[in-house]
């Protein structure tokens, strides 16, 4: 860790007793996971393995070999921490939960990963409404060990210091690039169109959704198209934005946003659902089964 966390205060949590630090994170508390809790893991991690190939892109599959996600039980961040630090530099730091977005880009812009500690209850393996250790790990983390996409998340980070210094339309901004994107983006790829997006390999059904279903639209990449649509966070995406390639993300964001920012505000938003003249459609959804509501 590049600087040490200053323990600040105890905290009593329905999930036990653990030090929290000014920077949110906690020691994974490694020993307090129960059987239930590595059988958990262990159920998602086997569902996923066994979907994710010919859906994942080979980076993602490649990740979660190299970490041994599957060794069984809940990994040791400690153990995945020696692959990154040999690697790409990454390190993963425990934490409670959602941090305060100005705590997790500095995170990020220090290449630390934060990932929830916990995990998910039994009865939640298909949704629960706020990322837990499966997801935060086998979702996120695994992309780490690309060079490119390590490199991704460390400006991503820096760009949202920079955005939340400029106020909150250009956070929005930010924040619906890395929803469609980091979350829920696809990749384009010789073989053919695969997940890259932690939302949707952590999900089984999200996986098979977005690449097999009918209903939401399948459009091109492009910088100011993603970060002027909204998002729907209660359900599945109606609209998947598609990378050629990590460099092509990396090269896309890598001008100063701060004009582009001044120049979405004048502009009104896309709805999650549209569909441009100036788009590059590889899919047009049939949009069944699309909430009519506002999107985020
Ligand atoms: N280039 C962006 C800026 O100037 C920073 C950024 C990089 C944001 C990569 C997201 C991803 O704000
Ligand atoms: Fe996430």
């Amino acid at each position: 860790m590049s600087s040490t966390p200053r323990r600040v205060e105890h905290h009593q949590t329905d999930r036990g007793y653990v030090p929290v630090y000014a920077t949110g994170v906690v020691e994974q508390p490694w020993a307090q996971y129960s059987q239930t809790d590595h059988q958990v893991w262990d159920t998602l991690y086997k569902r996923q393995r066994e979907l994710l190939p010919g859906r994942a892109c080979q980076e993602f599959l490649d990740g979660v070999e190299r970490f041994g996600l599957g060794d069984g039980g809940i990994p040791k961040f400690a153990d995945l921490n020696k692959v990154l630090g040999e690697t790409t530099g990454w390190e993963l730091v425990a934490v409670e939960g959602l941090l305060p977005d100005e705590v997790f880009f500095d995170h990020l812009a220090h290449r630390r990963f934060p990932v929830s500690w916990w995990i998910r209850k039994p009865e939640q393996l298909d949704y629960l409404s706020e990322p837990d250790l499966f997801h935060d790990l086998f979702g996120h983390v695994p992309l780490l060990l690309n060079p490119i996409f390590a490199d991704y998340m460390q400006a991503y980070g820096r760009g949202g210091m920079k955005a939340f210094a400029i106020g909150p339309e250009a956070l929005m901004n930010l924040t619906r690039l890395y929803w469609y994107t980091v979350e829920f983006g696809l990749i384009n790829t010789k073989d053919g169109m695969r997940i890259y997006g932690a939302g949707i390999v952590s999900s089984k059904g999200e996986s098979i959704y977005s690449l097999d279903s009918a209903s939401p639209n399948r459009i091109g990449f492009g910088l100011e198209r993603v970060m002027s649509t909204r998002y729907r966070i209660d359900t599945y995406q109606q609209t998947y934005f598609v990378i050629d390639s990590f460099e092509q993300l990396f090269e896309a964001t890598r001008p100063d946003f701060t004009p582009i920012y001044a120049k979405l505000r004048e502009e009104v938003p896309h709805a999650a659902g549209d569909v441009l003249d100036s788009d590059r459609v590889f899919t047009r959804g049939n949009r069944e089964g699309w909430a009519t509501n506002a999107d985020t």
